[in-house]
């Protein structure tokens, strides 16, 4: 696709499904509603504040992104969840323990009407997890239908004239791609046998793309992450994006790794370890579950580094991350980065980060974005792998072949650029010459 594409409008409401009503979804939909009643600025979100500058410095062309692009607006959204945890959103929100009262409780009649649907969930994915807000099917078939007609009824109940989904549950035990998950075909057949190499994301995420509903996926399970679903969304229109919301170590880690490289300075070990006391710091105490997790955040120091066309300085790069369930902590986690560096002729130098972090505060706005762009490219007819929503994500997903664009400043500029090419304009390449007179 290279020509400007026709973009339908932002008419309507727009519902917003979350698969996972815990910390982050909870997190996000009070911070929409405060932001709705002006008690809250929406920070951190790109498309809630973040400006685009267009054509040249000289023409002063820099609108907000909302202004140039048509989104959907606050007041459009309507929010609707799953969780085998029958809280609703004020009583998730309170025991995730994010927002204090003074926040909640103004918003809590709201918070209230958010009541998760019963959840496709089974303890053999999400170990450390009991609920009983679960549906019930003979086989995974019978609980994708029981989904898709969850999700004709939010649609129809709320009057909503376009959905997205952002899976916001808990991290699932690691899997590997195989054969049934290699074509549609091979799903649906496993669906039907209940193929326990079949998760319940994604089933979710099976569902959404068979309903043409847009779908991110926060966690790094795999979800739709496999062939059969990657190649479904793009037979059928859909656009899709994951793995993992980039917030936290791993946010800092690209933002460091990338201006240590840009400076040519060696590495020669990168020590990172968190302390966090929330549910998701229960769930990820269970090793199958952390398997995942880790898989999702040791990669991403290998793809910005390239250690293959720097040996002399990342060759020997040594990178350990850690995750310890510490409940006194809650949502408040804090992680601790040791970086051993080198410089001019092999002198070494330490550089010690330590991030009080609050998570889902970080995580929220992300949700929000990948929303609110997620449906503009569906009303732009783009389908399949979003890779230009790498920003958000610790393992992007991306076509067959390529590597992952790891850089947080390679993936803001793509967001970028993209967001330009969307709106009928010319890409920036920094390039300048037209400012200087090189004759
Ligand atoms: N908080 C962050 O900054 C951050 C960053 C990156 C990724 N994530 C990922 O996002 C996800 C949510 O994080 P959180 O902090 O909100 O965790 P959380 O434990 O507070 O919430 C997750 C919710 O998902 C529910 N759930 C589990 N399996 C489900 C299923 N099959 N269907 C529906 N609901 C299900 C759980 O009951 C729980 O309420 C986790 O996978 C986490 O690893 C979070």
């Amino acid at each position: 696709m290279t020509d400007q594409p026709e973009i339908k409008p932002a008419e309507g409401r727009l519902g917003v499904l979350l698969p996972g009503f815990g910390a982050v979804a909870t997190t996000f939909v009070a911070g929409v509603e405060a932001a709705r009643q002006g008690i809250a600025e929406p920070i951190g979100s790109l498309t809630q504040l973040n400006t685009i500058r267009l054509g040249k410095r000289t023409e002063e062309r820099t609108p907000l992104i909302r202004d140039f692009v048509p989104l959907a607006s606050l007041d459009q959204l309507v929010f609707g969840a799953w969780d085998p945890i029958a809280d609703d959103g004020y009583d998730s929100a309170l025991g995730a323990g994010v927002l204090d009262r003074r926040h909640l409780d103004p918003l809590e009649d709201f918070l209230r009407s958010v009541k998760p649907m019963p959840a496709v969930f089974h303890k053999d994915y999400v170990r450390r997890l009991d609920g009983n807000n679960v549906k019930s099917g003979a086989t995974k078939m019978e609980l994708a239908e029981a989904l898709r007609e969850d999700i004709r009824r939010f649609r129809e109940e709320n009057e909503c004239d376009r959905l997205v989904m952002v899976w916001c549950g808990s991290t699932e035990i690691f899997l590997r791609t195989g054969p049934v998950h290699e074509t549609l075909e091979a799903f649906e057949e496993g669906l039907r046998s209940s193929d326990p190499n079949i998760s319940p994301s994604m089933i979710y995420a099976y569902a959404a793309v068979l309903e043409g509903i847009p779908y991110a996926n926060g966690a790094p399970n795999l979800s739709v992450d496999i062939p059969a679903l990657e190649q479904a969304a793009i037979e059928r229109g859909v656009p899709v994006a994951g793995k993992d919301f980039k917030t936290g170590q791993t946010l800092m880690k690209t933002i460091l790794a990338p201006g240590l490289k840009a400076r040519m300075l060696g590495i020669d070990g990168w020590f990172s370890t968190n302390i966090l006391g929330n549910r998701d710091g229960a769930v990820l105490d269970d090793p199958d579950s952390f398997k995942t997790k880790e898989e999702s955040k040791l990669g991403v120091l290998e793809h910005i580094l390239q250690p293959e066309m720097y040996p002399e300085l990342y060759g020997k790069l040594y990178h350990k991350v850690r995750i310890n369930y510490y409940p006194p902590r809650g949502d408040n986690k804090e992680g601790w980065d040791n970086i051993d560096i080198t410089g001019w002729m092999g002198y070494g130098m330490q550089i010690k980060v330590d991030f009080l972090c609050r998570d889902s505060i970080l995580a929220a706005p992300i949700v929000l974005d990948l929303a609110l762009f997620l449906d503009l490219a569906g009303r732009t007819g783009m389908k399949g792998i979003q890779e230009w929503l790498s920003f958000y994500f610790k393992s992007p997903q991306v076509a067959e072949g390529l590597y992952p664009e790891h850089d947080l400043f390679i993936q803001h500029k793509k967001l970028k650029n993209t967001l330009r090419w969307i709106g009928g304009e010319e890409p920036l390449t920094h390039l300048g010459t037209e400012y200087y007179d090189y004759e």
